[in-house]
C-alpha cells in the first residue's frame, strides 16, 4: 500500500554530526503517527525535511504520490502539507482573527470568482469557525503577541488548519502548556478530521499513546523502533534509550 507521505532513506548531515542516517517514514491518508525520540534525535529535522525547510543530503519524499524533494515549504503547503513550529510562529501585530485569515487566504479558492471580496470573506468565515473550534474566540481581536504562549500554541493550530491540510506536521504541540490546556489540545487533536493526517513530534508519551494509531522512535538519527503504541510502550529498547537519552 502506498502513503500519503513516503519518506525513503533521508539522510541530513552536519558536519561530522548526522542529524538523520537513512531514515524512512511513511503516513497514510487520515493516519496518527507520532515521532518520538530522546533529545538530538532527529525528529525536528525529519519535519523540517517533509516542511520543505530542510534539503537532505541523500533520500526522496514523495507526497500523494509526487516527488517533492525540490519544492520549497510554500509549494508543499500549498500541496496540502501543513506543520507548526517548535516554538509557536505567528504574526506578532496582528490580531487572532487576521493571524488566521492570512493563513487561509492562499488556500481559499472562491465558488463564484466574479464576487467581490469572496476570498477574504470565505477566509474570514473560516477564521470565525477555527476560533470557536479551538475555544479563541474570545480573543479574537487580540494582537497575536499579547496571547499567552498557550493561545499561540492553540491559534497556530488554527493558522495551520486554515489551509485544510491533509497532513499536518506538529513539533512539541504540549511543550509549555498547562495541564489543562494539554487535556483541550489532546481532545481538539482526537476530533480532528480525518481527512487531516497527522505526524506528531512529542515528548509527552501519554498524549503520544492516547493519539497515534503508529510510532517511529528515532535515536541518533536513526530508526531505532517502529509499531503500535503498544509495542513501543513494552519495548525494551525504546525503555532504555529514553533511560538514557531524554534531558
Ligand atoms: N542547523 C543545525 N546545525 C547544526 N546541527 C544541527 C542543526 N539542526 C540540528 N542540528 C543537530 O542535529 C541533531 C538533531 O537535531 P533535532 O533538532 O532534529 O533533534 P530533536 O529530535 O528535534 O531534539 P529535541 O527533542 O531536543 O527537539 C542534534 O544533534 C542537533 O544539535
Ligand atoms: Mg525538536
Amino acid at each position: 500500500m502506498t502513503g500519503l507521505l513516503e519518506a525513503h532513506c533521508v539522510t541530513v548531515r552536519y558536519g561530522s554530526l548526522a542529524a538523520l542516517d537513512s531514515v524512512d517514514l511513511c503516513v497514510h491518508d487520515g493516519q496518527r503517527h507520532a515521532l518520538i525520540g530522546p533529545n538530538g534525535a532527529g525528529k525536528t529535522t525529519l519535519l523540517n525535511v517533509i516542511g520543505g525547510s530542510t534539503r537532505p543530503q541523500r533520500g526522496t519524499v514523495r507526497f500523494d504520490g509526487r516527488d517533492v524533494g525540490r519544492w520549497g515549504p510554500a509549494a508543499r503547503a500549498r500541496q496540502g502539507i501543513n506543520r507548526i513550529h517548535q516554538r509557536p510562529a505567528v504574526f506578532p501585530t496582528l490580531t487572532a482573527t487576521e493571524n488566521i485569515v492570512v493563513a487561509a487566504l492562499p488556500r481559499v479558492i472562491p465558488r463564484r470568482r466574479w464576487w467581490p471580496g469572496g476570498r477574504r470573506r470565505i477566509a474570514y468565515h473560516r477564521a470565525g469557525a477555527l476560533l470557536d473550534q479551538m475555544g479563541l474566540a474570545d480573543v479574537a481581536a487580540v494582537p497575536a503577541g499579547h496571547l499567552a504562549h498557550g493561545q499561540r500554541r492553540q491559534l497556530e493550530i488554527a493558522m495551520a488548519l486554515a489551509g485544510r491540510p491533509r497532513l499536518l506536521l506538529l513539533d512539541e504541540p504540549a511543550a509549555g502548556l498547562s495541564a489543562v490546556e494539554v487535556g483541550r489540545l489532546a481532545e481538539m487533536l482526537r476530533t480532528l478530521p480525518r481527512a487531516v493526517a497527522l505526524l506528531l513530534v512529542e515528548h509527552r508519551l501519554d498524549l503520544v499513546y492516547a493519539l497515534s494509531d503508529t510510532v517511529t522512535v528515532l535515536r541518533d538519527g536513526r530508526t531505532l523502533a517502529a509499531g503500535t503504541p503498544d509495542e513501543i510502550r513494552t519495548s525494551p529498547l525504546v525503555r532504555r534509550a529514553y533511560a538514557d537519552g531524554v534531558a
